[in-house]
């Protein structure tokens, strides 16, 4: 096996210069969301989310983006579970975007709020009647006795909810990220990285290059 110290790769797929961004830095990521999709990039809409407690004690997990426009970035998740306690408490957040396949990264920094309940539910009702059997079954980042607990706890809920929609559990919804920062990353050759961060004062956005 290959040594740790010399795994590395060369990116040399594309370049970003000023003159191709987008004034707008959704503009910008809608481009290449839309790139990664046509790439058939696995799972392009997985996302880190970095939160941190009140202390600043950081933890980072993947959730999926479930929609973006100039209002922010929309991720879905329980209320109750670990990221949920530390957004309540500090509600700042970090995402991050890395598509291998692009040699790109897209870093994202702001603010958090929960969505609506009328935007949760409608969204909820749109997944599969496995998931939202699942939202109600499980209790988000709670120790369990076991696997079989949280399979019982399904079975109960599926027939709980047998001849009703299975509604939108108090306990589960949206969050919405409101950026303040966004930083498009593209891999160059000998490590001569493009960075260009887009920076919000109120509502206009300007744009600067970083080094690699
Ligand atoms: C590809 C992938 C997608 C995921 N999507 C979500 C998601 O959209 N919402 C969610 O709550 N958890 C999602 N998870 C699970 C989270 O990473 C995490 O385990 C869970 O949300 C509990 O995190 P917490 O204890 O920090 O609250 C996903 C995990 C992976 C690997």
């Amino acid at each position: 096996m290959a040594s740790l110290a010399d795994l590395r790769k060369d990116y040399t797929l594309h370049g970003l210069l000023e003159h191709e961004v987008a004034s707008c830095p959704f503009d910008q990521f809608a481009k290449w969301f839309s790139d990664a999709v046509n790439a058939k990039v696995t799972e392009p809409n997985a996302m880190t989310l970095a939160t941190a407690t009140v202390h600043g004690a950081p933890s980072a997990r993947i959730v999926l983006l479930k929609s973006f426009d100039e209002r922010g970035f929309t991720f879905f998740t329980s209320y109750e579970g670990r990221k949920a306690g530390e957004l309540a408490e500090n509600p700042r957040a970090a995402l991050v975007f890395y598509w291998p396949d692009l040699e790109r990264q897209i870093r994202i920094e702001g603010e958090v709020q929960k969505v609506s309940k009328l935007e949760s539910e409608e969204y909820f009702l749109s997944r599969p009647l496995g998931s939202r059997i699942g939202a109600w079954a499980s209790k988000q980042s709670s120790v369990m006795k076991g696997r079989e607990e949280l399979e019982a706890r399904w079975h109960e809920i599926e027939k709980r909810f047998a001849e009703t929609i299975v509604p939108l559990p108090e306990t589960w919804g949206g969050y919405r990220l409101w950026p303040n920062s966004m930083e498009f990353w593209q891999g160059r050759p000998s490590r001569m990285h493009d960075r260009i961060l887009y920076e919000r004062n109120g509502t206009f956005w300007g744009f600067k290059r970083l080094g690699p």
